[in-house]
This record gives C-alpha cells, sequence and structure tokens, in this order.
C-alpha cells in the first residue's frame, strides 16, 4: 500500500510525496530538525512536530537525537515486520523510529565494542516507559538467542510487569506513571545475544503509599492483589476483596480506573514473578509486607485515659504483627513512642499527630525497601559475571512542577539538570571529534551551560545538598525555617538562586515565606522546605526474611547517623553519570501532546513548554552550530552523482574526488561546504534542497533512459532512492500515483484479455472486443514489425480468424511489391538473362533431366571467344553473329562425328568448318528442334527436306544445349516448337527417309550405332521423373 503525504522543503513549500511501503508513511515537515531552514525558530520547530503529529508521524530526528510525541493510540508500527524494517538499515535511510535508534545503537555496540545508552527523558505521560519497553522488545526479538538465553531474555521481558505493578501507579497525567527512576542495563555476549542485566532504581515516590491526590491512586499492585488475589489468600492476610475498605487506597478517590484490567494484571505479575525466578515463600514474604501496608493504613488511634496515644485497631495490630513477624507490644510501643538514641534504651510517648506520621513513616520506609530488595531480586535473576558489551536505558522522570513541590521532585529536577548537563556536554563532545577526526576546524557553539546550577545544588560546602546535611546532622531537632535561613546567608546573592526574602517587587509575590525557588535551565520551582522523621527501629527485629534484609540493625544502633536522603541521593545520581558518561550516549526525548491523553491532540502551548524544558532548542542550535547536515562520500555520491556528468553513471576515483567533483559542477560556493576524511559537511539546508530539487528535475530523464533494459534494476535503484530519502519531492508523488494508475490500468487490460479469451469464438461482443481487437491488432504489428524478408520467404503470420481473407490479399499485396521493388532495381544485363532463364524454364522446367543444373549456370553472350574466323564473319555479312559455341555434328548416314561451330544470327543459323561455312539453316525454314529428356546434348533441328536449298535435319550435340535451344528458340522465334522427347527422336535422312536417335539411361554418357541403324544414346539419369 502506498501512502501518500506532505513534505516541507526548507522554504516552508509543501510538495506532495510518496513513500513507498517499506517507510509505509509519508511524512510531514523534515525528518530531521537539523534541516530546519529557520533553525532558532522555536514557533517553525514546533510547526514541524504538528504537522508530522498530524499524519502520525510520531517521531523526528535532531541529528541522532529521536523526538517522539505521545500518540496515546496504537499505531500498529511496532509489528515484528516493522523491526525487520529497520534491522541492519543506516539510521537516516528509512523514515524515524525507535527502533532506528535501537538498531544502530545495537549495531554501534557490536561493531565499534563500546558499552551504548539509551536516555529518554520526558514528562510524566510523554511515553518514556512505552519507548523504553519497545526498545527491549526489539532487541528481544530481532537478537540472536540460544535455549539458556532466552531464559534470561524472558527475565527481562518479565521484569516490566513486576517493577510496573510495585513502581507505577495511577496518576493524572498517566494511567501508568513510573513513580520510580530506572536505569537497566543489558549485557550481549560477543555474539550479541543478550545474556544478562541489571536495574537501578532511583528515588521511588513512597509517599504515595500513604497519600495519594485527587483521581489518582496508590500503586498498582495493592489493587491488583485484592482484585486478583484467591480467597484463600486474602483471608490469610487478613484483607477483604474491597478497595474501599483501605484508608490508604482511596486518599485519591479513584480505586477504579476504566483503563486498568487489575484482576488480570495481577496473573500477569504472578506469572511473571515465577519466570523471574521468585520462590513461593517470597513471593509471601511480599504479599505480607503489601499487605500489612494496608493494615497499617487502616490502625487508628485514640487517646487513653491519661491522654496518652494508644491503637484502637487492635485486630489490625494483631496482623500486622503476624504479617511483619515482629512481637505484639514491640510494634505496639514502636507505634506510640518514640525512642531517644542519644539516651540509650529511653523512650518517650508520642502525640496523635506524631503517632499518626509515625506510622506513614513506617508504612513508606517498609514499602520503600520492599521495593529496593525486589529490584535486588530481579537483579540476582538476571545477573551475568563475564565480559559483556552494555547497552543502558534509562527511563527517568523528566522536569516536574507542581503547585507545592517537596523534596522529591527537587530531586527530579536536579537529576534532569545534572542529565542536562551531560547531554550537553556529549553532545558537543561528540561534534567536537567528529569534527577533529574528519580534520575539519571546530568553531566554537554558543550555548547555555548549566553547570553553574548543578553547582549550586551540589557543591562541597557550599552547595545546596551540603548544607541541608549539615542542617540534618546537627543536634537538636532540625527545622524548616532555621534551613531556610541557613541557605539564604550561604546562597544568597546566586544568580539561579531567590527566597521570599532575597527576592524583590514582583518575584517576592510568586515565592512563599517558606519555600525557596531555583532557577533551572528549563524554569523556575518554587520548593518547600519540609523534614521527614521515621521511626524504623522496630523493623529491624523482624522475622519477615525481606524487611529484616532490608533492614539492618546497625543502622539504628550505630551512634553515626545515616545519610541524607538528599546525599545518598546526589551520590547515587553522580553514580549514574559516572555509568552514562563510561558509555555512548543516544537520546529519546519524549513530549506529551496534550494533558486529556487524547491521540490526535496537539497542544500547543504544552508542547512548547516541553521543548523547552528538554532543551530542543539548545540541543538543535549545538547540532546546527557547524554544518547541517553531513554524509559520508559513498552515500552522497550515490544519491546525486547523476547530477554531474563527471560522476555519472559511476565515479572511479577517490571517493572524496568524486564528491569534490560532484560539488564542483553543482557550484557550491567554499563557505556552503567541508570535505573531510569521509564525509561531507555542507553547512546550510538551503544548499542541500537545491541539490535535491536538481535531482528531482533530472529524475524523468533518467528513469526514461533506465526504463527500457534497465526496469528491474531501477525499481530497485528507486526502492533505495525512496529510503534514502532525506526529502521527499513533488515529481515522485506525481509518478507514484502515475504508476498506480498504470497499474490499475493493467490489470484493467488482463481482466479483459482473459475475458476475451474464453469468448474469442463468439461473434464479436462486448467481452470479445478487445480481445480480438488487441488480436488484430498484434498480427498487423507483427506483420510491420516481421514482413516476409524476399519473394522467396514464404512465411506469413497466422491471421486471425475475421482476418483470413485480408491476409490473404495482403500477402499477395506484398508479394507483387516486392517483386515490382525487385524488378525495378534490376540491371538490364540481368534482365536479358533473367528473361532467357525464363525462357529456359518454360521449355525445359520438369521436361529435361539437365535443366535443374542449368539453372544457376549463367547463360553466356556467346562460347566462342576471339576464335571467330574473320572470313566467316565477313561472309554472313550484315548478320551480325549473336551467338557462337563449339557442336559435335552427325551426319545423317553412318552417324560420323564432325566438330562444327554453331553459329546465330538474327535471322538464321549456320554451322561452319575451319572457316567454311557448311550449312545454313533460315529460321524461317525451322520447323521444330528435338531434344531428349536425359542429360544428353543431343539436339535435333528439323528442317524441311523438300527444299533444296536447305539439307535435311541436323543431329548435333553441345555441352550447353539448354542455353543454345534456348538462345536458337529465343532468335528463331520457335519457343513452341522445342520437343522433348523421352526415348527417342525420328529425324528425317532425306526425303521420305527417316532415321531414329534412342535414348536410354544409364551410368555414363555413350554414343553407339544400334540396331536397325538406329543411333543409340545413353546418358545418365539426374532427376528420377
Ligand atoms: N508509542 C506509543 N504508542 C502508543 N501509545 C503510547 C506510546 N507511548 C506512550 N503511549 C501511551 O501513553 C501512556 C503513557 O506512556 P508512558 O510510557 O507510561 O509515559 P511515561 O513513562 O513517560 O510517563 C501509555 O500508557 C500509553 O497509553
Ligand atoms: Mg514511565
Amino acid at each position: 500500500s502506498e501512502y501518500q503525504g506532505l513534505h516541507v522543503g526548507g522554504e516552508g513549500r509543501v510538495h506532495r510525496v510518496m513513500e513507498s511501503t517499506l517507510t509505509a508513511r509519508d511524512r510531514v515537515g523534515v525528518q530531521d530538525f537539523v534541516l530546519l531552514e529557520n533553525y532558532t525558530s522555536e514557533a517553525a520547530f514546533i510547526e514541524n512536530l504538528r504537522r508530522r503529529f498530524g499524519e502520525k508521524l510520531i517521531y523526528t530526528y535532531i541529528g541522532s537525537v529521536l523526538v517522539s510525541v505521545n500518540p496515546y493510540k496504537d499505531l500498529e508500527i511496532y509489528s515484528k515486520a516493522h523491526m525487520e524494517r529497520y534491522r541492519g538499515v543506516s539510521f537516516y535511510e528509512i523514515s524515524p523510529h525507535i527502533y532506528a535508534v535501537s538498531d544502530n545503537t545495537y549495531r554501534a555496540m557490536r561493531t565499534e565494542r563500546r558499552d551504548q545508552c539509551i536516555l529518554i527523558s520526558g514528562e510524566s505521560g510523554a511515553g518514556k516507559t512505552e519507548a523504553s519497553k519497545k526498545i527491549l522488545q526489539y532487541y528481544a526479538t530481532t537478537c540472536p538467542v540460544t535455549d539458556h538465553m532466552s531464559t534470561i531474555r524472558d527475565r527481562l521481558l518479565q521484569s516490566n510487569p513486576v517493577l510496573e505493578a510495585f513502581g507505577n501507579a495511577k496518576t493524572l497525567r498517566n494511567d501508568n506513571s513510573s513513580r520510580f527512576g530506572k536505569y537497566m542495563d543489558v549485557q550481549f555476549d560477543f555474539r550479541g545475544a543478550p545474556i544478562g542485566g541489571h536495574i537501578l532504581n532511583y528515588l521511588l515516590e513512597k509517599s504515595r503509599v500513604v497519600h495519594q491526590n485527587h483521581g489518582e491512586r496508590n500503586f498498582h499492585i495493592f489493587y491488583q492483589l485484592l482484585e486478583g488475589g484467591e480467597q484463600d489468600q486474602l483471608s490469610k492476610l487478613g484483607l477483604e476483596r474491597n478497595a474501599q475498605k483501605y484508608h490508604y487506597l482511596v486518599k485519591g478517590c479513584c480505586p477504579r480506573v476504566s483503563s486498568i484490567n487489575d484482576k488480570s494484571d495481577w496473573k500477569t505479575v504472578r506469572k511473571a514473578l515465577t519466570v523471574i525466578g521468585f520462590h513461593e515463600e517470597e513471593v509471601e514474604d511480599l504479599l505480607n509486607i503489601i499487605a500489612s501496608v494496608l493494615h497499617l493504613g487502616n490502625t487508628q488511634f485514640g487517646e487513653g485515659e491519661d491522654g496518652e496515644t494508644q491503637i484502637t485497631t487492635e485486630s489490625h495490630l494483631t496482623y500486622l504483627s503476624k504479617l511483619l513477624g515482629v512481637d505484639g507490644p514491640a510494634l505496639r510501643e514502636a507505634l506510640t513512642h518514640k525512642k531517644l538514641t542519644a539516651k540509650g534504651e529511653e523512650v518517650s510517648p508520642l502525640s496523635f499527630e506524631q503517632a499518626v506520621a509515625a506510622r506513614d513513616a513506617l508504612a513508606k520506609a517498609v514499602y520503600g525497601r520492599a521495593f529496593t530488595w525486589l529490584v535486588a531480586k530481579i537483579n540476582q535473576s538476571l545477573a551475568f559475571k563475564g565480559s559483556s558489551s552494555v547497552i543502558g536505558l534509562l527511563d527517568i522522570y523528566g522536569f516536574e512542577v507542581f503547585q507545592h513541590n517537596s523534596f522529591e521532585q527537587f530531586c527530579i529536577n536536579y537529576c534532569n539538570e545534572k542529565l542536562q548537563q551531560l547531554f550537553i556536554k556529549l553532545t558537543l563532545k561528540s561534534e567536537q571529534e567528529e569534527y577533529e577526526a574528519e580534520g575539519i576546524t571546530w568553531e566554537p557553539v554558543k550555548y547555555f551551560d548549566n553547570k553553574i546550577i548543578c553547582d549550586l545544588v551540589e557543591e562541597k560546602h557550599k552547595g545546596f545538598i551540603s548544607i541541608l546535611d549539615e542542617e540534618c546532622l546537627r543536634p537538636g531537632e532540625p527545622s524548616d525555617i532555621s534551613f531556610l535561613e541557613k541557605l539564604e546567608d550561604t546562597l544568597g546573592g546566586h544568580a539561579h538562586f531567590v527566597t521570599h526574602k532575597l527576592a524583590n517587587g514582583k518575584t517576592r509575590k510568586a515565592v512563599g515565606r517558606e519555600e525557596f525557588r531555583l532557577i533551572h535551565y528549563a524554569g523556575e520551582v518554587n520548593y518547600t522546605v519540609n523534614g521527614e522523621l521515621a521511626n524504623q527501629s522496630v523493623i529491624c527485629q523482624s522475622d519477615n526474611q525481606i524487611l529484616s534484609q532490608c533492614f539492618h540493625r546497625e543502622e539504628v544502633t550505630t551512634q553515626k547517623r545515616p545519610e541524607t536522603a538528599a546525599t545518598q541521593f546526589k551520590n547515587s545520581l553522580a553514580k549514574l553519570i559516572e555509568i552514562l558518561m563510561s558509555k555512548e550516549p543516544s537520546y529519546v526525548r519524549c513530549i506529551k501532546p496534550n494533558d486529556a491523553k487524547q491521540s490526535g491532540r496537539f497542544d500547543e502551548a504544552l508542547v512548547r513548554h516541553q521543548v523547552k524544558y528538554l532543551g530542543l532548542m539548545e540541543n538543535l542550535r549545538v547540532r546546527r552550530a557547524g554544518f547541517a547536515y553531513r554524509r559520508r562520500y559513498e552515500a552522497f555520491l550515490q544519491r546525486y552523482k547523476s547530477l554531474c556528468p563527471g560522476t555519472w553513471p559511476n565515479w572511479q576515483g577517490r571517493l572524496a574526488d568524486g564528491v569534490a567533483t560532484l560539488v564542483q559542477h553543482l557550484g557550491y560556493k567554499a563557505e556552503e561546504y567541508k570535505l573531510g576524511k569521509t564525509k561531507i559537511f555542507i553547512r546550510f539546508p538551503k544548499t542541500l534542497f537545491t541539490t535535491e530539487d536538481a535531482l528531482e528535475a533530472r529524475r524523468p530523464a533518467l528513469a526514461l533512459t533506465l526504463q527500457t533494459s534497465w526496469r528491474g534494476y531501477r525499481e530497485r535503484a528507486k526502492y533505495h532512492r525512496i529510503r534514502n530519502a532525506v526529502i521527499q519531492s513533488a515529481w515522485r508523488g506525481m509518478k507514484s500515483r502515475r504508476k498506480a494508475r498504470r497499474r490499475r490500468h493493467a490489470a484493467e487490460i488482463i481482466r479483459k484479455f482473459i475475458k476475451g479469451f474464453i469468448y474469442r469464438h463468439y461473434e464479436r461482443c462486448p467481452e470479445n472486443e478487445y480481445f480480438l481487437d488487441h488480436q488484430r491488432f498484434s498480427f498487423l504489428m507483427t506483420l510491420v514489425r516481421n514482413p516476409p524478408k524476399s519473394v522467396l520467404d514464404k512465411s506469413w503470420p497466422v491471421p486471425p480468424p475475421s482476418l483470413t481473407e485480408a491476409s490473404e490479399h495482403l500477402c499477395r499485396l506484398c508479394m507483387q511489391n516486392m517483386m515490382r521493388a525487385y524488378c525495378r532495381r534490376i540491371q538490364p544485363e540481368w534482365k536479358k538473362q533473367m528473361e532467357q532463364k525464363v525462357v529456359a524454364s518454360q521449355i525445359f522446367q520438369d521436361q529435361k533431366d539437365s535443366y535443374p543444373q542449368s539453372v544457376p549456370k549463367l547463360f553466356v553472350a556467346s562460347r566462342l571467344g576471339r576464335e571467330f574466323n574473320l572470313k566467316v564473319i565477313q561472309t554472313l555479312g550484315n548478320d551480325k553473329v549473336k551467338y557462337g559455341v563449339a557442336v559435335t555434328k552427325y551426319d545423317r548416314r553412318g552417324y560420323k562425328a564432325r566438330p562444327r561451330q554453331l553459329l546465330l544470327t538474327s535471322s538464321f543459323a549456320v554451322l561452319v568448318a575451319e572457316a567454311k561455312l557448311k550449312q545454313r539453316i533460315d529460321y524461317t525454314a525451322l520447323r521444330s528442334i528435338s531434344v531428349s529428356s536425359l542429360t544428353d546434348g543431343f539436339m535435333v533441328l528439323h528442317v524441311p527436306s523438300e527444299d533444296n536449298k536447305q539439307k535435311s535435319d541436323v543431329v548435333l550435340q553441345c555441352d550447353h544445349v539448354i542455353e543454345v535451344v534456348t538462345k536458337l528458340a529465343t532468335m528463331a522465334d520457335k519457343k513452341n516448337k522445342v520437343n522433348i522427347s523421352q526415348d527417342s527422336i525420328k529425324f528425317a535422312v532425306a526425303r521420305g527417309k527417316e532415321a531414329v536417335i534412342d535414348f536410354t539411361s544409364g551410368p555414363e554418357l555413350k554414343v553407339a550405332k544400334g540396331k536397325k541403324g538406329h543411333l543409340l544414346v545413353t546418358a545418365p539419369q539426374l532427376n528420377p521423373r
């Protein structure tokens, strides 16, 4: 199937273009932003995105960066066939796709043996997780696997539903929002088969365990368990199959979501846990924790008689102690009292609010640690020790800005700040490296370096995190307000840091008294300062294997206080950056087109915001700083070689010289391009577009040249050209439409033809009309192309029935024509010859044996040379001798043979012997001529014997009897008087007396006297009659 669409040229011109079945997508706009003429214009950028999105083209490149817009519906572009299509295909040859990035990365890993990573970023709901899953699926499907590896492959794939069950939740933006950052290494062996993996998780949004905003849910796993768990399993956990019953599950008031099927998801998760290799007991422990969180949520507090806080929900406490494997009284005390570590084992009671907070903190901690354990467990099952190449996938949430932004948002945004820095650094670095490798001078690029913001956050001693640590770790209660003051003291005056107090005028109004504002590279964000307390000690005594592995006793007993969450995060982030730096990065930048999760809606303001937050314009600027376009010489030459006589059809020399010749011919100006070692660099898209236009113009002519003999080749070439196409062009649209039309037309004709064939023997009717016409046409065309070559060529095509008569006429006409033409061409000499031959044939054909042999021998003017006797000539007077030949004369009596010459003139013949005229035969007196039917040379000239002047009949023998008789008969006008006798010739000897010559066939010529005075002639018979 072919699609038709629009293409925006460099100047915003719109062309119609066609794509082949292979790309199966028409496209709108440029498929690579570097080809935007106005690359600094955000409006042009967004317009390009919008147009493509409108045509369901969700992917666009910025150089090697893939920009993806969430379509919010299944586009059917992720089939196995699609995967195959992108396998081993050069990045730019085919329309942008997540598979192109996957494949390119994979091949870079295999061929260059360098570890790779794909960084996927974007807002919540922009399609990051989907993208990472698509990449993983691509590898799972296209990489080679053995039986053992298929287990690993399955585990890699199955880790997703498990992690999503525990780490994803329905939010306002995304029904399946990942609430943790994830970095996953996929390890490949030397054959390129997946052999292992490792997952790093970041920043699980633990607050969701105890609270959800309106319209949001807790983590999927809770609802899945309640919906899908078996009844006796639930009973064992003390749970009811009703999410409404659990406080932690209904904060957002939407335990049910139409797009989610918790029951079937539960089945998937259970199966996945088995595939990954979880034991039954481990699953049980995991479910105990899930259940305990729900029981914690339902644990209520009241006021005792002495005003002390006490637990009012005993049943939950019982289940809790059972599920967590913790002693009941200890648990009760932990929830209502606080351990003062500074003073040994002493405890102090908690207020109601404190107890509630402690409960929630415990729930969060339990869940959070269980999640970490889960990841570790998955890692165990994916672990591979040994040498391998790695592709890392980073799926981490992008910039987040809410009304109130807590510490979690701070971490997320800080992380994005770091990733942006990495991105700029690596992009610039790779640009620079490429220029260097190609021997092209590097021109410095202006860009915003966000290092200043990163430093603001992470610098030792004076950075935000250092100050936070200091505040948390100093003796006494950490207070939010004192922390804010400390920040103001240290960071005040920094261009990217503002508080209510530091700000002035308008800004002051926008920043609350308990907030500070960071001016991130992507925008301004206000953060609220709030601390966090958790009483974690009780869990350390847990019997639950998972919990006891998660909570280490030392953590609470040692005097050294643990690192703050911020420092932990900073360290893990530093480690991540280190991991990423050691790899070659690719980028997928996800954009969400609207907030309503609707397909087909493109909210420009929202997209503009993301384009800004993702730093895409910055990215484009860096990428376009030097040269917009670069291609390897062979690719460039292959595509445009037809534009220059010097390079068409093939360039034999060095590629670089070929490209130089080509661009010189095209009139590229020096500032427009540079030639590197293996690539041509073109500065402005316009140059490329002009070249592309020239190619368009050239194409029809090319096509025509190639059409006849190179059709097959051309189709392939065309297919390649289409794949190669960066810019599509108008004529192609036309051409493909024409082709489609032709194809339709062809099908129609074939149908007619078949029908006509079936009805061919019927009278002419609409069914066979076409066929009959075609038959007639092709008969006539065959004649035209292949007429008979000569008069002797008797071939003639078989006419269709309706043309039988016409065919006969034509054949006759054709022959006549050829004859006429032949005659007109003929020379007088030849004509004479032919006339004589015709006479010969009239007389002898099929009558005399020696005739056929005589046909190819030309008749000559005379058989005698200069041996004519002059005297004889004089004697003959005016009658010029026309022909002379040596003959043997046989006497009528006794048959004595005498050599003579026979001379023919226009009115008589004479026999001459040694210059003496022996006998004259006037043609008027010549009655007839007799010859035999055999191969002998005898002839008898019958002359009336009454005439005195004439002697009687003459018996002659001659080697050229056919020639002589023909000439004589012609000159004497006696053509009808030639007798051809089968076996004997009677002739007159004298008045009234006759003699006979008998002819018989024998092996050789013999002349002898026979009985009764006959002459007996034996002659070989050549043609049996
Ligand atoms: N390529 C895609 N094709 C179709 N739907 C998609 C695609 N990417 C994302 N979606 C839809 O958007 C939702 C959110 O995507 P997700 O990857 O979970 O976002 P993120 O991880 O960025 O928060 C998905 O559940 C899915 O319905
Ligand atoms: Mg996600």
